[in-house]
Order: C-alpha cells, then sequence, then structure tokens
C-alpha cells in the first residue's frame, strides 16, 4: 500500500535539513551487508534503505544466493518471459537478505565486443534489450524491490570509464543507447543509476538534458536518479543536474571495512594494476552530505530541489511498502530458483554448429577436457559477482548424466579470473590432480568416444578484454584434442564474441556464456538432448577487424574522448550496411529440431502470423525472427534492416506451430531531430537470423 503523497509532503515539511542530507547520500551499513545503505530517520518513522548489486543475481556479503547465468545468456533465450521470473526470483532473495533495491538490470548496449562487462548487458540490437530490461524490471518490482537499471547512459566501454567521454549522435543515442532505460523506466523502475562516463562533454551524474529533460521530462520518471558508486562528479552540478542520491557516499576504507574485507586481500576492488584505468576516484565521497547542505544553505542547490531528491526516495520506499503499509509477502523457493537457474542457462545455450555428433547418445564415453571443468563459470569479475548456493562443474554435470565414462582432463593451467572480493587467485585448480597437460588431454581425447573440450574468457568490470581471442593456450588445447578425437565438441563459456579459428576443425560448438551456478547440469541436458539448446546469438562473432569498433577513436578512445561515429550502425547493422563479413550472425543458433517455414500472413501493422513445421524426428525450439527493412529513404541512409520483432516457440517433432509475432515501433521509426516514421512500405524478413530469411512479407 503506497502511502499518499500527502503524508510524503508532511514528512517534508517536519523534515530537518540535516535529515534530508541523510537521506540523498549512503552511509555504510552496520549489518555489513549491503552495498549501499540509508540510514533513515527513526524519529518520523522512516526506515533504513538497503541496496545490493546485481544483475546476476543477490550480492549480500556473506550470505550466498542463486547465481543466474549471465545476462547475455538470459538473452540468448529470446523469451523475455524468464527474465521476469528471473527477476522475481531475484527480488524474492533480496527481500529474503533484508535488501530493498537491486542494482540491475544492466541495459548498456553491447557496443564493443570486448567490453568488460557485456556478461553483464543483453545484447546489440536495442528492441532486444529493450524486451529484457522491461520484463526484468517488471519481474523484480513485482516482489516490492526497487530495480535500478544501469548505466544511464552509453558507458559501453570499461577502459577509462570513469573518465570517458563519449562522443554521439543524438539518432544514436535515441535508437541504440537510450531505449533500454526508456523501457525500464516505463516498465516503472523506481530508479535508474547514472554511469561513470560523460556524453557530448557533460558527466552522466550531472547531465542535465538526459536526466531532467528526457528520463525525468519526455519519460516522466518519477523514481530516483542514483550515482554509480564514487560517480557523483560534483555537488552543485549533479543536485542541479538530476542526480538524486550519492552512493556510496563514504569512502572505499570505510566500505571494505564494513564488509569486513582486508584491504590487503589480493584482487580487491582497485587493487589490482589491471584494473587502474577503470576505476573511479574511490576516495572522494560525501559530496551530497556537508557540501550539500552548505550549498542548500548558500542558496546554490535550490531547497526545492533537495526536496524533490528526496521526495523520490520517499516516494519508492511508500511505493515498496516501507512507509507503514506493509510489504507483499514474499518466500524465496531456492529449490524452485535452481531449477530456473537451470532452465534459463540450458535455453540460454546456443548451438552454433552441429555436424551429426550432439545430442550425445547416453552410453557415449566422454572426455570432458578444460581449465574450468571443475568449477561452475558463475560469472566474472566486479560488482555481479556472487557466492553461488550450489553449484555444478561440467564435470559433475556430465559425469552425473553420462552411462558410459567419463574421464576429465584440464589440458591447460586454470585461466586467471580477477574478482574484486579477494581470494581471486585459482586455488581451486591444486585439488584436482596432477599439473595439467595438452599431452594428458590428448590422451583422454584419444581414448573417449567423445571428446567435450570446455574453453572460457574471464571478463572482468574496471577493463576490456584486450583481444578477441580466448586467454592461454585454450585454442592449441582445442586444435590438439580435435586432432586425436574421434569426434570433439567445444563449449565456449565467454562474456561475448569470441574468436573461433578451430570451428572447422571441430564437430560442433556450443555457446553457454557464463551459465551460473547449474553449469554442468545445464550443460549435460543439451549435450544428451534432454533440452534443446534453444538459444540464438543476440550478439554479431566475427574477427575482431569487422566489427565498427576496430580503431582506436571508436574504441578505446583517444585523448579521452571514444568517438560512436558508427551512428545507429551497431552489431548487424553495421555488418548489413557494410557486407561485413560474420563468422556467426546475430540471431543465429540451431536446435535438435528442423525447421520448414510454411508462410507469413499479416495481421495488422505490428503483428504478424508465423506457421513453421519441424522435419525432425526429435522436437525442437525455434525463435522466429521478423526484421524490417523501410522503402529505399531518400533522407540518412538506414541500416538495410532492423529486428522488429521475435518468438521462441516449442515444436514436437513432425508438428506444425503457427505463432503470432508483435512488431515493436522501435524498427518502424528513425530519430532525426525527433522521432519520424520511416516510409514504407516495408520489407517484413522472416527467419532464423539477420542472415538466414525464409520467408519475406511486405507490410
Ligand atoms: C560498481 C558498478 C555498478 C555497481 C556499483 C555497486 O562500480 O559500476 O554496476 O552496481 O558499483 O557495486
Amino acid at each position: 500500500m503506497e502511502t499518499a503523497s500527502a503524508d510524503i509532503g508532511k514528512l517534508l515539511q517536519e523534515l530537518t535539513l540535516d535529515e534530508k542530507i541523510r537521506l540523498v547520500h549512503g552511509a555504510s551499513d552496520p549489518s555489513g551487508a549491503a552495498t549501499g545503505y540509508l540510514p533513515g530517520v527513526e524519529r518520523l518513522g522512516i526506515p533504513e534503505l538497503r541496496l545490493a548489486d546485481g544483475p546476476l543475481g543477490v550480492r549480500s556479503h556473506g550470505e550466498p544466493a542463486t547465481a543466474f547465468p549471465a545476462s547475455i545468456a538470459l538473452a540468448a533465450t529470446f523469451d523475455p518471459e524468464l527474465a521476469q521470473r528471473q527477476g522475481a526470483a531475484m527480488g524474492r532473495e533480496a527481500r529474503e537478505r533484508n535488501i530493498d533495491a537491486l542494482l540491475g538490470p544492466g541495459v548498456n548496449l553491447i557496443r564493443v565486443p570486448h567490453c568488460g562487462r557485456n556478461f553483464e548487458y543483453y545484447s546489440e540490437d536495442p528492441m532486444l534489450t529493450s524486451a529484457f530490461a522491461a520484463s526484468m524490471v517488471e519481474g523484480i518490482q513485482s516482489t516490492d524491490v526497487i530495480a535500478t537499471p544501469k548505466h544511464y547512459v552509453a558507458n559501453n566501454q570499461e577502459t577509462q570509464r570513469a573518465s570517458i567521454d563519449v562522443d554521439v549522435s543524438e539518432a544514436a543515442l535515441r535508437e541504440c543507447y537510450l531505449p533500454g532505460f526508456k523501457a525500464a523506466v516505463d516498465a516503472g523502475s523506481g530508479s535508474v543509476m547514472t554511469g561513470y562516463n560523460g556524453v557530448n562533454g557533460t558527466p552522466m551524474s550531472e547531465h542535465r538534458r538526459l536526466l531532467l529533460d528526457v528520463l525525468k521530462g519526455e519519460w516522466g520518471f518519477d523514481g530516483y536518479v542514483v550515482s554509480d558508486w564514487f560517480g557523483t562528479k560534483s555537488t552543485v552540478g549533479s543536485a542541479n543536474g538530476g542526480l538524486d542520491l550519492e552512493m556510496p557516499g563514504i569512502d572505499r576504507e570505510e566500505m571494505w571495512e564494513a564488509f569486513g574485507i582486508e584491504e590487503s586481500d589480493d584482487g580487491v576492488f582497485g587493487e589490482d594494476e589491471d584494473l587502474s584505468e577503470g576505476m573511479p576516484d574511490t576516495g572522494r565521497s560525501g559530496l551530497f552530505a556537508e557540501p550539500l547542505a552548505e550549498a542548500v544553505e548558500s542558496g546554490d542547490v535550490p531547497e526545492s530541489r533537495l526536496d524533490d531528491m528526496v521526495e523520490r526516495v520517499l516516494r519508492q520506499m511508500s511505493r515498496i511498502g516501507l512507509l507503514g503499509g506493509g510489504r507483499s509477502s514474499h518466500q524465496a523457493d531456492e529449490a524452485a530458483h535452481r531449477t530456473l537457474a537451470k532452465r534459463i542457462a540450458a535455453r540460454g545455450t546456443v548451438l552454433l554448429k552441429n555436424e551429426d555428433v550432439l545430442p550425445l547418445s547416453d552410453d557415449a564415453d566422454v572426455a570432458v577436457i578444460g581449465p574450468g571443468i571443475h568449477e561452475a563459470k558463475t560469472g566474472g569479475g566486479g560488482s555481479s559477482e556472487i557466492e553461488a548456493l550450489n553449484a555444478v562443474s561440467a564435470v559433475d554435470g556430465i559425469r552425473g548424466r553420462a552411462d558410459g565414462d567419463v574421464s576429465d582432463a584440464r589440458g591447460v593451467p586454470e585461466i586467471d579470473q580477477v574478482s574484486f572480493f579477494g581470494g581471486g587467485e585459482d586455488e581451486r585448480g591444486s585439488d584436482v590432480g596432477p599439473e595439467p597437460s595438452i599431452e594428458a588431454a590428448v590422451d583422454a581425447a584419444s581414448a573417449a568416444d567423445v571428446s567435450v573440450v570446455v574453453v572460457q574468457d574471464a571478463a572482468t568490470e574496471a577493463a576490456d578484454r584486450d583481444s578477441l581471442q580466448l586467454p592461454g593456450d585454450q585454442d592449441e588445447l582445442v586444435e590438439a584434442v580435435a586432432d586425436a578425437s574421434a569426434r570433439t565438441v567445444v563449449v565456449v563459456q565467454s562474456s561475448g564474441p569470441v574468436e573461433l579459428p578451430w570451428r572447422d576443425d571441430v564437430d560442433a560448438v556450443l555457446e553457454s556464456w557464463y551459465p551460473g551456478q547449474s553449469d554442468g547440469d545445464a550443460l549435460a541436458t543439451v549435450l544428451f538432448g534432454d533440452a534443446d539448446p534453444g538459444g540464438r546469438l543476440p550478439v554479431t562473432f566475427a574477427a575482431e577487424s569487422e566489427y565498427p569498433t576496430d580503431g582506436a577513436a571508436a574504441f578505446p578512445g583517444r585523448d579521452g574522448t571514444v568517438e560512436y561515429d558508427e551512428g545507429y550502425f551497431v552489431g548487424y547493422r553495421h555488418f548489413d550496411a557494410n557486407d561485413a563479413e560474420a563468422a556467426y550472425p546475430f540471431g543465429h543458433g540451431l536446435s535438435y529440431g528442423t525447421f520448414a517455414y510454411r508462410s507469413v500472413d499479416v495481421v495488422d501493422d505490428r503483428r504478424v502470423q508465423v506457421t513453421l513445421e519441424n522435419t525432425a524426428e526429435r522436437a525442437g525450439r525455434e525463435v522466429i525472427q521478423v526484421y524490417a527493412s523501410p522503402a529505399e529513404s531518400t533522407g540518412a541512409k538506414r541500416p538495410p534492416r532492423e529486428l522488429a520483432g521475435f518468438e521462441s516457440v516449442h515444436v514436437p517433432a513432425g508438428e506444425t506451430v503457427t505463432a503470432t509475432v508483435d512488431l515493436d515501433d522501435l524498427a518502424f521509426r528513425g530519430y532525426d531531430d525527433g522521432w519520424t516514421e520511416l516510409e514504407g512500405p516495408f520489407e517484413l524478413a522472416v527467419g532464423r537470423s539477420a542472415e538466414d530469411v525464409r520467408l519475406s512479407t511486405e507490410l
């Protein structure tokens, strides 16, 4: 039940200046669990507010939680209903851990294939990103927890993230970088987090036009804008520019002390020299404490603006039942969440190639090979890290499912994974047998019916990958195993696009991203055919040089500025418009079924019906994709086609289904000094990827 705004108005009248200030900057959580904390004002019945990360699960220090698959794996399902369910599950676990606001979802567009946080984001396509942002927010907020879509806006790289300025056109902002946030706001998000970066010369924490005119003005956002941690660039500029809440409000030492983490712990936030370029100034905090009180007293910040900041925070506290009126009940059924995490991991697994080797027969003798096979790949480095409630490694998952012999060999040393919270170095490898060697892996491969080689990258917040190649000698390991093995399946556990130089030398390739705690469980269900690999690529896979961001000014930028000169030609839009070569295109993914597209019928200007048949003996899941191409435009060059709609459907063996696909306005509008309807008639391409078109019709 929401406290009427009159009551909030009454509270505002009773709050002293000092108490208002306490409600707009963070303090350290006495319980040591939350990453962001407001102490509240007990005198007036305003309770504490606790904020915790993150997009992959709830990080409440000292308390494990369900480690869901990476956001990019969730997007690969092309099924936003799963995002709604994951959001609700994370919301329930947040409530169980006395957390009121979840610092997710990450909705930045995947512009740069190297970005260290791609695993926390959804896609290179703004419409797919928007669908998942909205569903995730709905799920989180359905449990009376405040969602925090981040990092507003155009925070698409980690290199110099706290100082870089993004030079981007309004058209690209409106058509590519803002839609995910608008969808989250339209879905009722109670907060939005600003990025560390600047846009067109102004730091996001003080960006009047994008915060006041667009977010709060045009979109009518009535929640609070919270800074990224140590991302508040000024007191007066930020307060008057539209920032409402400064986090963490305390300096790093106080923050780590609250977590009980010794600065000496290896890999601690900012200690690692590789991260130095991507770290904010963690010594600067409290800009919305005394300095803001002084700015209000001097008139530099009108008291009415401070009241608006406080009102926005109180309104969200009221909305989730914190100001009296009780909160919805919640029950975190962790067994159900474990099943959901496994289902999402399997549905997000993309079968890139399969030359009659998958699914495996139950009695196959399997060699499981790779540096990370003894530990579930629950995520990358950074604020999204959480301790998994339970985790199943690739070896354990396959051994638990197979009837044949299962051997294991790491082949090469573990891939170092940076951790923000210490303990990042790898003790795990030490207790799993002799020093790894490619020779031992080759021996295991030679003796088995099939080899399953699991390879990984190791992305982290605060740094971008320095190449799209797999780290360490993993490519060499794959080639050696492929030479020796009767049949070779490679499972890629990556943060985003990686180069796969051996893809023609192996029989099957699965991309499972960072699959979360159910790693081995989900992998086994897909390998042995209990589940169809339902995923499709939410990003284009290609050689590094083929992306539009190949080139210093475009990434990582020069002299503190990164040029988004490609405009809205991001991802497949660029590959289509420039005939660039994709190894595997956006939307690509195979199934254990095979699909014949029979017909497409236009229902109305935003709906089509597609009929397809599964001609295989096995049930399968198909993701029907509809791309819209406007009539030849006389104006600005447009992307040849844009994803307009998609639908994931299960099709039993030999059956025919008809699915309705809703089409999103975004694919029919362009931004050129205001939104305009693109010129029709539109050609609608219906198929199973940006390149594999099966039917077409006209709208
Ligand atoms: C980090 C991240 C942000 C996270 C916050 C709190 O620096 O950029 O995503 O939610 O700080 O950990």
